[in-house]
Order: structure tokens, then sequence, then C-alpha cells
């Protein structure tokens, strides 16, 4: 063993002793070290009621109050933070080597963004309920229309990139254009309404590089987590990034079911609560005794909770107790269906969606505990109104 005065290694004595420290503390990743090095506060809990209550603090890269916001379970996955474009001002113009989009939560103004070195440059409008994403690398400056703040919260792939990479200076300043991405022809930001398949699972999705109003727009039919469930899942500038756009009817909710983690809802319409348990603690935590188990987010415009907060596989239910509709944009990062590991045309199903018995991870309201119908029936009740569950997907089956 070499003594040059540094620590030395954590050598075994005999062949009975392990090497190593066997207990240590995780290090930062380099986005941890990122977010850290950038002054502003950076929020982890499960979930958060409310984004517009984060305390922020000035960004000076990009000018504006803000926070990092990086939900338990997310870690490296993608990332988040909430930014204020102050009042009757812009934020700095950046590029980055990683995807990014915005959910406008309050105000209204516009986003320029070009390619760097041409002379066109894209100008659209947006106003609080609007999502538009930026495509990789182009160079984006945020602009407020208004002499008050705006907020928006946006979601990126930094964390996966940066990583990677580990060299902020590269992922900031590299000079190469995403032809493949972004163009510049004159329809770039213009929404677009129509509705194909997506590529893997035939769900409902629209390719658009922004949409003016994911509060109000229309929803097609799904029907995969709630009777009557809504849901489009929109495709943007090209980006890996997952998300989709739902809506469970007033008065229901979504069957519970399981995985691990990525997904992050956000609450833009209605309001409602989570409750999310490891699925080792099986399909009735509440009947069982093990309801210590169990964790709960409240929320409501724009609040956002993390379905699976930790590892293995989580079983969440979304409940909406408003005489609105409970709207939901799910955020994934590049961790799409699809994605997992796997072969090339191996079998797979759309698990979420599909009950245990039939080889999927959703619970059956006829199987779920207990538990979670009473108690939305009576939070319903205290606010004066009455469960839309139609009552035959509560009876055994035949
Ligand atoms: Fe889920």
């Amino acid at each position: 063993m070499a003594d040059n005065g540094k620590e030395k290694w954590q050598e075994p004595t005999g062949e009975m002793q392990k090497a190593g420290y066997g207990k240590f503390l995780r290090p930062n990743t380099p986005y941890d070290s990122f977010m850290e090095e950038q002054e502003i506060p950076i929020y982890r809990d499960i979930g958060v009621e409310k984004v517009q209550n984060l305390p922020r603090k000035m960004w000076k890269r990009l000018g504006g109050n803000a926070s990092f916001i990086q939900l338990l379970g997310t870690e490296g996955l993608w990332g988040s933070y909430v930014v204020e474009v102050p009042g009757a001002g812009a934020l700095n113009a950046e590029k980055h080597l990683y995807e990014e989009q915005y959910f406008v939560v309050e105000g209204r103004g516009t986003t320029e963004v070009w390619a760097e070195g041409s002379d066109k440059k894209h100008t659209f409008e947006w106003q609080q309920g609007s999502l538009f994403a930026i495509p990789m690398n182009a160079t984006h400056r945020i602009v407020n229309a208004t002499s008050s703040p705006a907020l928006l919260l946006a979601g990126t792939t930094a964390p996966n990139i940066m990583n990677l990479f580990n060299n902020t200076d590269f992922i900031f300043n590299c000079p190469y254009t995403f032809t493949d991405r972004y163009k510049e022809t004159a329809d770039y930001y213009k929404p677009n309404e129509e509705i194909e398949p997506d590529p893997v699972r035939g769900l409902a999705m629209r390719q658009t590089n922004i949409i003016p109003d994911i509060v109000t727009c229309e929803l097609p039919l799904d029907n995969r987590r709630s009777p009557g469930y809504r849901r489009i899942e929109p495709h943007m500038v090209g980006n890996s990034f997952y998300l989709w756009i739902g809506q469970h009817e007033t008065g229901r909710y979504s069957k519970a079911h399981a995985h691990g983690s990525a997904a992050v809802l956000i609450c833009v319409k209605g309001k409602g609560y989570t409750y999310t348990w490891p699925s080792t603690l099986g399909p009735t935590p509440w009947k069982d005794g093990k309801a210590e188990g169990v964790r709960r987010q409240d929320y409501e415009p724009v609040g956002m909770v993390s379905a699976a907060p930790m590892g293995g596989n989580w079983f969440h239910a979304h409940f909406g107790v408003s005489s609105e509709p409970l709207r939901l944009s799910a955020w994934f990062g590049p961790n799409a269906p699809g994605r997992e590991r796997g072969r090339p045309g191996e079998k797979a199903i759309d698990y979420g969606a599909i009950e245990i018995k039939d080889g999927g991870t959703a619970i059956a309201y006829r199987d779920e505990d207990p538990f979670l119908r009473k108690e939305f029936e009576e939070t319903l009740g205290k606010e004066g109104m009455k469960s839309k569950m139609p009552a035959e997907i509560y009876k055994p089956e035949a």
C-alpha cells in the first residue's frame, strides 16, 4: 500500500473483511452542483400545493427570481424550476443542449426564438395556461407584456445532459443548430390541433410546439384512468420529453396504478389530492394496517406531486374534489412509454391502464381499499357534492 500522504483506501485485512466504507453519503451529481452554484432555493419534497408559494431568489443567469423544484424520485430523470419574469422586463436570452418547455402559471408575454447567427426570429405570444417548448439549443428570450410579474414553470432534461457531459461551458455555449428539430418556417409556432395516433400506444397525440391554453383546450375521450377520462399527448419541437394533459370528470377519481419514478402530476384546473404508496404495501394498505406508509399531497392550480416519490413501484390515485373537473398535466422527462429497457419487438402492454388480473398494475375499483371511496364521498359531501362514479364499477364481477 503506497503511503503518499493522501487518505488511504479502505484495504481489508485478511479474507473476511470487505474493502471500502460500506456505508457512505450519496455525492452530488453534476446537476446537483449546478443547482447549488445558482444560489437560488432548491425545493425537494413529494409535492407542493401551489408552486406560486415557493420562495424565490434572484437567479442571475436568467435574470428573474426563481426556485428549482426537484420532487422526490425525479432526481437525475428530469429537472424543473419556476421563474418570475419581471414586470415590464424580460429574462436573459439563453441557449442550451437540453430540452425545455414552459407552462405559464401567471401573466402574459412573448417568447423570441432564433438559431444562432440567423436573422430570422420567431416571436409568439403566451398567457396564463399556455404550454410551449424551446427547440434544443435554439436561443430564446422570454419577455413580459405587462407591468406585473409573470410566473413560468419549466421542465427540462438538464439533469440528464449535465450528468452525462459534466461541462456547463459545452452545454451553454455549443454553436450547433439542430435543423432536424427547429425550422424557420412561419407556422413553426402556430398551434396544430390535428389529432393523430402516438407512435407507441395509439393514444391521441398532437404534434404542436405551443398550446395556447391547456386549462381549457379540448381533450379527446380516453377512459383509461377513470370513466369519462379525457387525454391528449402533446409532442413538441421534436423533444423526447414525454408529457400529457388529462382530465377526470367532476365527482370522479382515478384508479390507482403502479410504476416507478419519473411522472410528476401538475394540477392546472380543479383541486384535489393524490395518495401514493409503495406497491410492496399491496393494493389495500388502510385495510391491512399499513396506512403509515402512504403519502398524501393536496393541490390546487398550480400544484405538483411525484407519482412515485421513492425507489421501486408505487401505487398512486388522484381525487378531484371541486365543482370543476380535475385537469392534470403529467411530465416525465425523456422517460417515455416504449423507452423502458428491453428488446425491440418485445411484447409490451399499457400496464398502467390495464387491471392487475389482466397483467397490468391498475387496481380495479371493486378491489381497491374501501377507505378511498369512503373518504372521497365524505370529502365531496362536505363541499355539497356527490360522487359521480358509476355504481356498477364497485360490484363484484359476475
Ligand atoms: Fe401513474
